[in-house]
C-alpha cells in the first residue's frame, strides 16, 4: 500500500519541527513518580554507594525535595526507609509501629506539602532479620501469616496518611485483604499500586544496599517473585490483582520487561506503571561515567520507551532531574 517514491518515510524526520509535529509518545513530569530514601536523623544526607547522585535523606530533607517535587509537576513521591539494624526482627513489627520512620515520614510530608500524592511501599524486607519481604519460618517465606503481616503495615501506612499503597512483596492475596481491611477501616480512598508483575531480579541490587537489606537477605526470593522467563503468568498475576482490588499495576524491573508492560496495558487497559529500578540506573550511570554513552539522552530514551510500551507513568530515580529538564 505504501509505495516508494509516493512514500518517503523521511520526509516526516527531515527538521526538528516536523519530527516534534509527528511523534506519538511524550514525557510529562506527571508522568513520573520519584522514589526517596529514608534515614532517621536531621539535616542527613548520604551517599548511596551503588547509585551515584541518589542519596538516603532524614526527614526533614525529604520534605524539602517533596516540595520541590511538587513544584515541577511530579505528582507522587515513595517513601523506603532504611532503619536501624536493631529494629530489623523476625517478627517484622516495626513495619507497623505506627511511629516508624516512613509513617512520620508520611505525616511530616503531608503537612509540609499537601499537595504532592505519597505512596508507601507495603513489605517486610527494610524491616526483616532475613532480608525477605514476608514472614519467615524454618526458612521458608510463609504465605498467609505474612499477608496477615502486610495487612497491619498497610493500615498504619494508611493511618499515617498514605495515599497510595504499593504492595512490592507478591504474596498471594495481598491485595484483596490489604482492600477488604482497608474498606473496613474506612480508608477508602486509598489507592492500590499493586507490583502485580514484580520478577525476581539481579536488577535490585544497588536498592538493597540503599535500603540495608543488602546485609540481611539471606537466599534469593524466587519463591515469590517470578520467574524471568515467563509472560503468561504475569497476565494472570494483574488479572488476580485486579479482582482484589488494585487500582494501577506495576511492572518490575522495566527495561527488561517492556512486553509485559505492552500486553498489561492491550489485555486490561488499565492504569499501568513501570520501575525503572535501581540497577538500571546503576548501568545507566556507570557507562555515562566512563564517558560510553550520552547520559541525558540515554535517560530519555528509556523514559520514552516505557510510555511508548503502553506505560502511563514510570517510577524513576531520574524524576526529578528529568522534570526539571522537561519544565526548562
Ligand atoms: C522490596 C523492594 C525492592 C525494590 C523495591 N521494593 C527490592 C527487592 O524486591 O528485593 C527494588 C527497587 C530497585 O531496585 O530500585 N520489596
Amino acid at each position: 500500500m505504501h509505495q516508494f517514491p509516493r512514500t518517503r518515510m523521511r520526509r516526516t524526520r527531515q527538521a526538528p519541527w516536523a519530527r516534534d509535529l509527528v511523534r506519538e509518545t511524550t514525557l510529562h513530569a506527571a508522568d513520573l513518580i520519584w522514589p526517596l530514601f529514608v534515614v532517621e536523623g536531621e539535616n542527613v544526607v548520604e551517599p548511596v554507594g551503588a547509585m551515584p547522585g541518589v542519596e538516603r535523606i532524614s526527614i526533614d530533607v525529604a520534605t524539602e525535595r517533596a516540595r520541590e517535587a511538587a513544584d515541577h509537576g511530579i505528582p507522587l513521591v515513595a517513601l523506603f526507609p532504611n532503619i536501624d539494624r536493631s529494629l530489623r526482627t523476625e517478627e517484622c513489627a516495626e513495619a507497623w509501629n505506627p511511629d516508624n520512620l516512613v509513617c512520620r515520614a508520611t505525616r511530616a510530608i503531608r503537612a509540609a506539602v499537601p499537595d504532592i500524592g505519597i505512596m508507601e511501599d507495603v513489605a517486610l524486607d527494610p524491616y526483616s532479620a532475613t532480608g525477605h519481604d514476608g514472614i519467615v519460618r524454618g526458612g521458608r517465606i510463609v504465605n498467609d501469616e505474612s499477608v496477615e503481616a502486610l495487612v497491619r503495615q498497610a493500615l498504619a501506612q494508611a493511618e499515617a496518611g498514605a495515599d497510595v499503597i504499593g504492595p512490592s512483596d507478591m504474596m498471594d492475596g495481598r491485595i484483596g485483604a490489604i482492600r477488604d481491611a482497608l474498606e473496613g477501616a474506612g480508608h477508602t480512598d486509598v489507592m492500590l499500586l499493586s507490583y502485580a508483575a514484580k520478577y525476581a531480579s539481579s536488577f535490585y541490587g544497588p536498592f538493597r544496599e540503599a535500603v540495608g537489606a543488602d546485609a540481611t537477605l539471606k537466599g534469593d526470593k524466587k519463591t515469590y517473585q517470578m520467574d524471568a522467563g515467563n509472560a503468561d503468568e504475569a497476565m494472570r498475576e494483574v488479572a488476580m490483582d485486579l479482582a482484589e482490588g488494585a487500582d494501577m499495576v506495576m511492572v518490575k524491573p522495566g527495561l527488561a520487561y517492556l512486553d509485559i508492560c505492552s500486553r498489561i496495558k492491550r489485555e486490561f487497559a488499565v492504569p499501568t506503571y513501570a520501575y525503572q529500578v535501581s540497577g538500571e540506573y546503576a548501568m545507566i550511570e556507570a557507562a555515562a561515567e566512563r564517558g560510553w554513552i550520552d547520559r541525558e539522552k540515554a535517560i530519555l530514551e528509556s523514559l520514552v520507551a516505557f510510555r511508548r510500551a503502553g506505560c502511563d507513568g514510570i517510577l524513576t530515580y531520574y524524576a526529578l532531574e528529568v522534570a526539571k529538564g522537561l519544565r526548562g
